[in-house]
């Protein structure tokens, strides 16, 4: 059965803006925020306290949480790989921080310079920094429907994976499509063995549109009661650690989705195409969303 209501993480100011290769302003990074929020998105992932040498985009993430003009009911998140991270979320007030481990060796030696186990290890210590700090704690799995490393991964690795997240503390999982490579088959069978063990409350879908796939991906998902999905605005991004991957579905395409099924959401479409046109103007990119780009050209 569809969820009634869904409710959207908007991941462009992160992981959309994550793997620009051109200068992006401080300025127009703050604009884009505060455009998302001003259309309706209450969860919005600003940016990340990882190493700066790895991911120069996020290297001003400070200065994104500190400039910030904050919107009451608005959530603005952060990713924290560590401790290191977390106190930097942290002195800066973010809302939210999360932690993310790979369901492939391969994925997480390349993304996080460490393996599966040891990278638990490091989100435990973040975890209970942020329970001590009562600052609520997401986690992601990355390639959950394959690898670009090492390919097929299985469901059983996710499901011990997301068990040990949520057991250190995560309100919720987000289930990553790092390379926008699953199917409605491998998405549906990826829940049914997650579903038996965990409610549908604590997971999210993240899914890349790399083959075209996310929107029917997400499809899938909401119809075994998945209602939080991660999408990018205009569809911007990719991962560093993910060669040829592109980025998020878009949140316009996501919303059209749902306003299709009648799904509530609570997000200004319209608005949200503004935002993303104007990000893409900013970059001087394509805008990845179809559903934008039809209703831009339809009042332009
Ligand atoms: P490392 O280099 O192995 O860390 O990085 P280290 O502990 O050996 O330290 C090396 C240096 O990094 C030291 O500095 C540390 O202080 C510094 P030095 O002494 O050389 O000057 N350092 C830090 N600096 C700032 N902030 C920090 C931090 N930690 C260490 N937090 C680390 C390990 C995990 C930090 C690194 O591998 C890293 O930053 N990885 C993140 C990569 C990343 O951001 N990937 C993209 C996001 S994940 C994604 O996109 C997937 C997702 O969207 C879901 C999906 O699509 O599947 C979430
Ligand atoms: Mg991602």
């Amino acid at each position: 059965m569809l969820p009634q209501r869904v409710s959207i993480v908007e991941v462009g100011p992160r992981d959309g803006l994550q793997n620009e290769p051109g200068t992006i302003a401080l300025a127009h990074k703050l604009e884009l925020i505060h455009a998302l929020a001003e259309a309706g998105l209450t969860r919005i992932e600003a940016g990340a306290f990882v190493n700066p040498k790895w991911v120069p985009q996020m290297a001003d993430s400070e200065a994104v949480f500190a400039k910030l003009k904050r919107k009451p009911g608005v959530r603005y998140s952060a990713l924290t790989p560590n401790l290191k991270g977390f106190e930097r979320a942290r002195q800066v007030n973010a809302s939210e921080v999360a932690i993310f481990a790979a369901a492939s060796e391969a994925f997480s030696e390349k993304n996080l310079n460490c393996s599966i186990e040891q990278s638990l290890a490091k989100f435990a210590e973040v975890a209970s920094a942020a329970r001590e700090h009562k600052i609520p704690l997401r986690g992601y799995i990355s390639c959950v429907l394959g690898c670009p490393y090492s390919g097929a991964v299985a469901p059983e690795l996710c499901l011990e994976i997301a068990q040990e997240l949520l057991n250190m503390g995560c309100y919720e999982i987000s289930l990553g499509d790092t390379i926008g490579i699953g199917t409605a088959a491998s998405t549906q069978a990826l829940l049914r063995v997650l579903l038996k063990r965990i409610d549908p409350t604590k997971l999210a879908v993240h899914m890349h549109d790399t083959y075209g796939q996310a929107l029917t991906n997400i499809y899938t998902a909401l119809q075994q009661g998945i209602a939080v999905v991660d999408s990018s605005v205009a569809g911007l991004g990719g991962c560093p650690y993910a060669k040829g991957a592109t980025g998020n579905v878009a949140t316009e395409d996501v919303l059209f989705l749902l306003k299709g099924l009648g799904i509530e959401h609570g997000i200004d479409l319209p608005k949200v195409a503004h935002a993303g046109a104007t990000i893409c103007r900013h970059l001087n990119i394509r805008n990845n969303s179809r559903a934008a780009v039809a209703l831009l050209n339809k009042t332009s």
